[in-house]
């Protein structure tokens, strides 16, 4: 059975890391890996950490690329890729421009989809932007839908999804991570990795608010807010350390080295490896971010997690008390992480042993299925 592993930003890539792994290793499947190369050193980061062999590139990526550029570039380049070679299923990942695109390239050459992480709504469109559409889009083309949880299983149902194209499969973050988490443990601590904030994660005794911030619909006015909420948050605690791996896009770059460069508690530094990333999140006190991933991440790490949006399409974490929204608004990311600063022990409530997006099997209930759907066709 010959299956493309189609992705091309960070955590596309941390979250395909183990299925593509996982399809690797079974002989039964002609597995290619074909990056878009949406992103270049975020993805050349995972790509390397997970040891992740790519069979084909179209390395797209361009300095302050638009999402015409991206889907535009990503059409074209798979249509010149499908018209020599044809998989008998692509896999394709979450909500970015490189999901969508991927698909709708797969669906003009007849090409079946596979969609990792279906089903997850806000039921608005603004938010997030663009990936709410990407996703619901994406789900409506894809012929199998890989749900992470029985919520965004159902969402599918809602919106007229044959039961069988419908599979819950736990959320890939989970196995990457937990994986990880493992082989961390077995390696000695390096402080090289953390740059200028070496030091400060080596030193126990120090507290950290690990921030991380990238989404498109908060640019703008929404990030001036939230980097303000954190200058705040730095200046009222000069003992606690605020680390910030700062997303490589330009309009993130920008805001936040004007707004937080040159406070001596802020690390502003470069995106980080997936491993010492994750040694960070391990270590530091609360997590104070946009992603979607550390979300889902956080339960399995027991950290509290502030998150700088107004809605979520992952209110399992939400419900069970391990991730709190808290907006874009200075006023509000500043109260938050105050009175979490000021009372540790309400921290504690954000502590929990189960973990609702998965139990790190997930890519193997994916590789099962599409071998299950391969003898039905
Ligand atoms: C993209 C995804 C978003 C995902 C995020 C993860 C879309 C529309 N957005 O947003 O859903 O949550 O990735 O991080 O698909 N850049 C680099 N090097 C890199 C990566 C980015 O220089 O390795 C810079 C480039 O100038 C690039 C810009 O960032 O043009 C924007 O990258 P892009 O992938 O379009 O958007 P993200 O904000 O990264
Ligand atoms: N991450 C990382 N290095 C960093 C910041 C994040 O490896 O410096 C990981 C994080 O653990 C998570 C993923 O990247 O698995 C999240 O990616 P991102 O925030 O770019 O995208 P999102 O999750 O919002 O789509």
């Amino acid at each position: 059975m010959k299956v493309w592993t189609i992705f091309g930003t960070r955590p596309e890539a941390i979250k395909m890391a183990p299925v593509a792994r996982a399809l690797a290793q079974d002989s039964s499947f002609d597995a290619r890996i074909v990056v878009t190369g949406q992103h270049r050193q975020m993805l050349d980061q995972v790509l390397s950490s997970f040891e992740l062999v790519v069979d084909d590139d179209l390395a797209i990526m361009r300095p302050g690329q638009d999402l015409t550029d991206v889907t535009t570039a990503v059409l074209t380049g798979l249509r010149d890729r499908f018209r020599v070679d044809r998989p008998d299923i692509v896999l394709v990942h979450g909500d970015t421009t490189s999901c969508l695109a991927a698909t709708l390239a797969a669906f003009y050459a007849s090409v079946p989809v596979g969609h990792v992480e279906a089903g997850l709504r806000t039921g608005d469109l603004r938010a997030p932007w663009p990936e709410e559409a990407n996703r619901v889009l994406t789900d409506r083309l894809a012929t199998l839908l890989f749900a992470p949880t029985p919520g965004s299983a159902d969402a599918l149902r809602a919106e007229g999804v044959p039961e069988q194209r419908i599979v819950v499969t736990g959320n890939t973050v989970i196995d990457a991570l937990l994986w990880r988490v493992e082989a961390n443990r077995r390696a000695p601590f390096e402080p090289a990795p953390f740059g200028a904030a070496a030091s400060i994660v080596a030193d126990n005794n120090r507290r950290i608010v690990l921030v991380t911030g990238h989404r498109r619909e908060s640019f703008g006015q929404g990030f001036e807010d939230l980097c303000h909420g954190i200058r705040r948050v730095a200046e009222t605690w000069p003992d606690v350390a605020v680390i910030y791996p700062v997303h490589l896009n330009p309009n993130v770059q920008e805001p936040v080295h004007r707004l937080l460069g040159g406070l001596p508690n802020v690390l502003l530094i470069p995106p980080l490896e997936y491993a010492p990333f994750v040694r960070l999140m391990e270590r530091c006190t609360l997590i104070l971010t946009d992603s979607g991933g550390i979300q889902e991440e956080a339960p399995s790490l027991g950290k509290p997690v502030l998150v700088m949006r107004d809605v979520t399409e992952r209110p399992e974490g939400v419900a069970a008390g391990t991730v709190k929204l808290v907006g874009t608004s200075a006023e509000r990311i500043f109260e938050e992480v105050d009175a979490l600063l000021r009372h540790p022990s309400a921290m504690e409530a954000f502590r929990r042993t189960s973990n609702p997006y998965g139990d790190g099997r997930a890519a193997g209930r994916i590789v099962e299925a599409l071998r299950a759907w391969k003898e039905r066709t």
